[in-house]
């Protein structure tokens, strides 16, 4: 089907009249002479400049900036003609063969597709944390190769996905779009899932560059920070993804940093993406994050997205040509954003494999997602092996709270996701933006009873806690289920559950000693009742066909092996702010201030103030045991390799994950400079070998503008996780610039 259009495109673009004769090397032959942009055997740099000799100044200027696709737009902005309703539009350029941009949210699917385009649906994978504590580079390529084929076959070729900020604040409204507090473990999950996208030819758009880590007042914020805390922290993570994954388009944030808007920062777009990193995409502006013509071009935006709706002005159109005719902005400059544009469209195959309708395989795509939850859901705690649970003699359950006979919750704003079958649990506040609070509607209620089959699974709503207490006592086994709902553009004023679910848990765990807690949210959550329940397991949002990934879990068909990719904190006296000024309201400060932890974000903060957190990073249980041993270290110059020994010591199969984290000499805390994730039968035993990152064993020299290996005693562990870690291994480095 979708050869099919291709080869009807082809046939008109190319004017080849020979039915089924016209492939896309025929037709780029056929274009050899009219149109050599289309050879394939140059280079996207090469093409994109034969075909920006080509184009009228009016039709560059049509390519810098784009229009929003949605319908909720003011009355007199008329809707483009030729867009599918989405997050933002490029008109094509029919008279040199130039597709057009479709835009779709984002990392977690092709969003908002109901809301959008009534009707429509999309997989929603879970949340993008899961991804991350799956440590599994794999399942992340996999998942961005299932959204990215979704939205291919609905047309678009432009994912805004790739969300890369790192969880510096357990409050952060969009830390469910993200993965987690480390740039390694972020930074190469994310180039995974950009590969995934784009090897399906739709245009990746990693973001929000950079700091956007908090939403309060995210339109306005001014974050603070130092060269060499954001180089080795928020922007490493952003440069591992960018040079692993090679996404096509940068989103510049919202927020301001040091002083100047993210979308004209000369620092951030010109110094450190396209001169430092070479970068040779294009960076587009967040919907609303546009400033300026003259100074946002000459720092390094190349596109203003749909600046019509969400900007002062349409910077890119008249306020741009003044500029221009003013001396203000260099024509190259104006050539060199086409050039970036229709360099990553040649790059990711956008001409040469037209998005189109074709045919979706749901259930696939379901797969894909669901084995995502199986992969990446963390078993926090398992007291007396409460789980797995015994189908073969479970007699009765109680599924208590969280619209469990429903469907799972999932994270609000421009990433939602309508699922086939719509909303579960429809007309719950907000209903508008950042609502939708939308239920994918895969019930893990219905899925225990299919996995327990013998069993008298019975459903309490939870709101009625003595009625859940009193199910929970005639039953065997009690599984609960608790849930937080975030979104962008709001962050949570603290870690506490909403709604009395921890009365609700204390009441059911008095009721019933195996009590299980499955968790439905976006970062870390107060427990207080942690002590008192027998197991609890990590969902984040779970995404399409959760509830059966869930029943897979609990019942041992699946055994977890996700690790935290964040910090969980005992309480927010234990995070570097203790809390979010203006996120209950009142006037938000005018800045933040990151300097406070600097690049020691997430555990090594932690570390480094001796402040034992409620699970540490890299951490998680499973059904079996594992044992690490055998660590060694070679070093070739500043090149480290560790080789380690993981062996399953249990009764079940089982993966695990090993984790390398280097002490630089003088560091008060470690950073994770390495990990493999290995599955492993009963008694089997796997010698690993994992290349340490060198940049993870320097430091960003501001003065010398680059890595530096200090030189000295490096200390490498390995472990399970980062506060259970064998004995260090010395090896002496010597200085040097990487
Ligand atoms: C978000 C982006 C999103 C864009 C388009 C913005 O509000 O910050 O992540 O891609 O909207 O929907």
């Amino acid at each position: 089907m979708k050869s099919k259009a291709a080869a009807l495109r082809c046939a008109v673009l190319s004017g080849a009249i020979v039915m089924g004769l016209c492939t896309w090397a025929g037709m780029a032959a056929a274009q050899a002479t009219t149109r050599p942009w289309n050879d394939t055997t140059l280079s996207p740099d090469a093409r994109a400049k034969l075909l920006l000799a080509q184009l009228t100044q009016d039709e560059k200027f049509q390519l810098i900036r784009s229009y929003y696709g949605g319908p909720d737009r003011p009355a007199n902005v008329p809707f483009p003609k030729g867009a599918l309703a989405s997050a933002g539009y490029v008109p094509p350029i029919d008279r040199l063969g130039i597709p057009a941009l479709e835009e779709s949210d984002a990392g977690l699917g092709v969003a908002s597709s109901d809301r959008m385009r009534p009707g429509d649906h999309a997989t929603p994978l879970p949340a993008g944390p899961v991804t991350a504590a799956t440590w599994d580079p794999q399942v992340a390529y996999r998942g961005g190769a299932m959204i990215g084929s979704e939205a291919h076959s609905k047309g678009f070729n432009v994912l805004l996905a790739g969300g890369v900020n790192l969880t510096r604040e357990p409050r952060n409204g969009r830390n469910f779009e993200y993965a987690g507090e480390d740039p390694l473990l972020a930074g190469t999950i994310v180039a995974e899932a950009i590969k995934g996208i784009q090897d399906q030819h739709v245009i990746s758009t990693i973001k929000h560059f950079a700091l956007n880590d908090q939403e309060t007042n995210r339109n306005a914020i001014n974050v603070q920070i130092g060269e060499q805390a954001m180089r080795e922290s928020d922007l490493l993570a952003f440069e591992i993804a960018i040079e692993r994954g090679k996404p096509a388009s940068v989103m510049c944030s919202y927020n301001k940093l040091n002083g100047d808007w993210a979308c004209e920062n000369d620092y951030l777009m010109n110094q450190v993406l396209k001169r430092d990193w070479k970068y040779p995409g294009f960076v587009m502006s967040d919907w609303g994050g546009a400033h300026s013509a003259a100074k946002a071009v000459n720092a390094g935006l190349d596109q203003e997205s749909a600046g019509e709706v969400f900007d002062k002005e349409v910077y890119f159109d008249a306020p741009l040509r003044a500029a221009l005719a003013k001396g203000e902005v260099k024509q190259s400059r104006i050539d060199d954003m086409v050039q970036r544009i229709l360099r990553s469209m040649f790059a990711v195959g956008v001409f040469q494999y037209p998005a189109g309708k074709a045919p979706i395989d749901a259930q696939a795509n379901l797969k894909v997602s669901r084995e995502t939850l199986e992969s990446g859901a963390v078993l926090l705690r398992n007291e007396h092996d409460t789980l797995p649970l015994d189908v073969t003699r479970l007699q009765s359950v109680a599924v208590i709270g969280a619209h469990a006979d429903k469907g799972v919750l999932a994270g609000g704003g421009s990433s939602l996701v309508t699922a086939m079958g719509g909303n579960a649990v429809p007309g719950i506040a907000p209903t508008t933006w950042p609502g939708p609070v939308m239920y994918h509607p895969y019930a893990p209620l219905k899925a225990l009873r299919d996995a327990a089959p013998k069993a008298n699974v019975q459903f309490a709503e939870g709101n009625d806690i003595a009625a859940a207490a009193a199910l929970a006592a005639k039953s065997q086994v009690a599984v609960v289920f608790v849930q937080k709902w975030q979104a962008e553009s709001v962050d949570a004023p603290d870690l506490s559950l909403p709604d009395n679910q921890d009365a609700l848990v204390e009441a059911v765990a008095k009721a019933n000693p195996h009590t299980v807690v499955v968790l439905e949210n976006s970062g870390p959550v107060a427990m207080p009742w942690l002590d008192q329940v027998g197991a609890v397991l990590e969902t984040w949002y779970p995404g399409g066909d959760g509830g059966k990934a869930i029943a897979n879990l609990l019942t041992g068909k699946v055994n977890p092996s996700g690790r935290l990719p964040v910090t969980w904190p005992r309480d927010l006296s234990q995070p570097p702010r203790k809390d979010i000024p203006g996120a209950t309201g009142g006037t938000p400060p005018e800045s933040v201030d990151y300097a406070i932890e600097g690049a020691n974000v997430g555990y090594r903060w932690y570390q480094a103030k001796g402040i034992k957190p409620l699970f540490p990073f890299g951490y998680g249980l499973s059904y079996t045991q594992f044992k690490h041993d055998g660590l060694k270290v070679d070093a070739h110059g500043n090149q480290l390799q560790a080789t380690v020994n993981v062996s399953n010591t249990g009764a079940r199969a089982g993966a695990d994950v090993a984790q390398v984290y280097v002490h630089v000499p003088g560091a008060k805390s470690a950073r994770l400079a390495g990990y493999a994730k290995v599955f492993l039968k009963p008694g089997e035993h796997r010698t690993l070998t994992i290349p340490l990152e060198p940049r993870l064993l320097a430091d960003f020299d501001v003065a010398k503008h680059g890595w530096v290996i200090r030189g000295g005693q490096y200390s490498v562990s390995e472990g399970p996780s980062s506060e259970d870690l064998g004995s260090p291994v010395s090896v002496q480095l010597p200085a040097g610039k990487l």
